[in-house]
């Protein structure tokens, strides 16, 4: 078997579609990209990592969070969309692309933010596990870990989105801080280790 999907899988569904997900218009798209902002627990983050970046939409929404976002796409074509959107949004300063899979090594330096957003599921069940292993390894202590995915089996897809959310609860080095569930989508939010609640953090409790 592949270890990941091969992505030329992903380059045709980009030559026959701008947005082959619809994330510019579907409202379930911007629900999603909400919710997944509301559940950071901080309100700023030094330095994200965005792999599996895609057209740039959630990428943009990321920046106004952070100083700097790392980003990277297997899709040269996504990656001169993002690269568009970003500029127009004005946080293209903010934003480094990059051409990478998530099988390649991680980029040098520290995260405060790794951000796993409908990506996870490209990935056998090894590569998940050392994917997440880079994961942590990469996060500063107290950093955060947002991990999102759609639930329903897809037949192309090495693994669903549920398998992919129960490999990230066994993995050692997280502690979950967060959840959201539904019929559609899985959200959960870890911390590199236990950190404050933000009621706690702010002196609320
Ligand atoms: C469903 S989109 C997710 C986009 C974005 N993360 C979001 O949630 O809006 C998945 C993206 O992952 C990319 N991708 C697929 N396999 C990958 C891999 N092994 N490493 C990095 N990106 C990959 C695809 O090209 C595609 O743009």
């Amino acid at each position: 078997m592949v270890s990941a999907m091969d992505p030329g899988y992903f380059e045709t569904m980009y030559a026959d579609s701008a947005d082959p997900w619809g994330f510019d218009e579907r409202w379930y798209e911007r629900r999603k990209y909400a919710l997944t902002l509301a559940a950071l627990p901080r309100p700023h983050y030094r330095r994200a990592f965005e792999p599996g970046c895609s057209i740039g939409v959630l990428t943009a929404h990321l920046a106004r969070r952070c100083d700097r976002v790392v980003a990277t796409d297997v899709v040269p074509r996504a990656l001169e969309s993002a690269r568009d959107r970003l500029r127009r949004e004005g946080v293209a300063d903010r934003v480094e692309l990059g051409l990478a899979s998530l099988l390649d090594p991680w980029p040098p330096g520290a995260f405060d933010l790794v951000v796993l957003s409908e990506v996870l599921y490209y990935l056998t069940p090894a590569d998940l596990a050392t994917t997440l292993g880079r994961a942590v390894d990469a996060l500063e202590v107290g950093g955060t870990l947002v991990a999102v995915h759609w639930q329903h089996p897809v037949p192309e897809y090495p693994q669903t989105g549920r398998a992919v959310h129960e490999t990230v609860a066994a993995t050692d080095g997280l502690h979950r801080a967060g959840a959201y569930q539904d019929a559609d989508f899985h959200l959960d939010v870890y911390t590199r280790g236990p950190v404050p609640s933000v009621a706690a953090a702010e002196g609320l409790s």
